[in-house]
């Protein structure tokens, strides 16, 4: 299917008041709206039938009848979109959802964290390196990590070159995906029974799916499109695109972009989320109860879910969405290391996880899965299994932003927690 029918794509963010929070600073740059006319007019990155059957995938998991692994970089760098990277990323994630398959017994639907993933939130504005001050790195759709101040400049021609590098990735993964499960996987899972040779579909009516935070709206934006079926409006950027932990606020403008789309939409759940504001959320994002269309991803680290996790759970309940429940027990458990190196234990991670599927069979409701940072070979950012204390951090420690599980600590806690 061509795509067709843009949405106006409205101001640049910068204009607006208030200020949508995490926002690059393109510091009035001349060529922001020729970019922004060039993303609108762009090829979708995904097509509208692609988003509905991802949906679809996830009104399974809601019902309970399959599980969902959102699992991949924390943050994707431009030098990964080529296909021999693609191809790895994509053999690690499908291999590490096989295993929650067989470990299960029940399909599993995989949404890398891929083709999109090039923008990140921060806590702090600035970084000292080297005794220098710098802009911190934003991801690569916004800056460069090289450490010094022109590499740190935000510039809005990376959102073309990100566009583009999500283009790269999403050929390589459907070539990938069409050698190692022919054309008979429709909705794109992982299934503990064996593929699905055969069945009839449309060529565009299987995965992989491929989700990203949605942060830099000066991106996203010019990303809606119309659906030619539906009429309805899409976002084009990514199949699953949420809204992170800092920029989840119930009437701001993260949360209004993604509630005017039909796209499946996740929504993360850090500590600081009260029962009240996490029910406005679903009320925004799922004001229909659709399964499918609303996935709470917890992250509310070890300590503090048992306390929360519950009330949280018994007021969405109540307020009768039926949300898919995913945990992802690495952002709420970031520790320093003596050395002023981010990292995460294992063992803190399959405590959460253990936690969260505890609190949701007690609820007598369905733990959807894991939302993971994981890489496709053996890093060591992660303490735990393989990576025996902080000592051996440094040996292969690559990530550009969070420190992500390797393979074997990414399965040791699958097999703890499922
Ligand atoms: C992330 O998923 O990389 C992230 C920044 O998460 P959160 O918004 O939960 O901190
Ligand atoms: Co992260």
């Amino acid at each position: 299917m061509q795509l067709t029918g843009t949405r106006p794509a409205g101001r640049p963010a910068a204009t607006r008041s208030p200020a949508p929070p995490q926002q690059p600073d393109w510091d009035d740059h001349p060529d922001l709206e020729r970019i922004r006319g060039e993303l609108a007019a762009a090829r979708g990155l995904v097509t509208a039938e692609e988003v509905a059957a991802a949906r679809r995938a996830l009104a399974s998991v809601a019902r309970g009848s399959a599980r969902a692994l959102q699992a991949g970089d924390c943050a994707e760098g431009f030098a990964d979109s080529g296909r021999p990277r693609t191809r790895a990323k994509a053999a690690a994630l499908g291999g590490l959802a096989g295993h929650v398959s067989r470990r299960v017994g029940e399909d599993v639907v995989l949404f890398a964290r891929m083709a999109g993933q090039y923008a990140k939130p921060r806590s702090h504005g600035t970084e000292t390196l080297d005794g220098a001050e710098l802009p911190v790195y934003r991801g690569d759709l916004v800056n460069s990590p090289a450490a010094d101040a022109a590499s740190r400049r935000h510039d809005p021609h990376r959102m073309l070159r990100a566009y583009r590098a999500g283009a790269e990735v999403l050929d390589a993964l459907r070539d990938h995906h069409r050698d190692h499960h022919g054309d008979g996987d429709r909705d794109g899972r992982t299934g503990a029974r064996g593929e699905r040779q055969g069945e009839e579909q449309g060529p565009k009516e299987r995965g992989p799916w491929v989700c990203h935070e949605a942060l830099v709206l000066d991106y996203e934006e010019p990303q809606l499109r119309v659906d030619p079926l539906t009429g309805g409006t899409y976002l084009s950027s990514t199949h699953f695109p949420w809204v992170g932990a800092r920029t989840r606020q119930p009437d701001g403008a993260h949360v209004r972009l993604l509630a005017s789309v039909g796209n499946p939409v996740g929504c993360k759940i850090g500590p600081s989320a009260d029962p009240q504001s996490v029910v406005r959320l679903c009320e925004a994002l799922d004001p229909d109860r659709e399964p499918g269309r609303l996935t709470l991803i917890v992250r509310m680290g070890r300590a503090a879910l048992p306390e929360l996790l519950p009330d949280v759970v018994r007021h969405v309940r109540r307020a009768g969405h039926p949300v898919v429940w995913l945990s992802d027990p690495m952002h709420g458990n970031t520790v320093r290391t003596r050395s002023g190196l981010k990292t995460r234990h294992l063992d803190d991670m399959i405590e959460e996880a253990r936690c969260f599927v505890r609190v949701l069979e007690g609820a007598r409701l369905h733990p959807g899965g894991l939302h993971l940072e994981v890489a496709d070979h053996e890093v060591t950012e992660c303490v735990g299994g393989p990576v025996r204390d902080e000592s051996a951090l440094a040996a292969r420690y690559e990530s550009l932003c969070d420190p992500r599980l390797g393979p074997e600590q990414a399965r040791q806690l699958v097999d703890a927690v499922l």
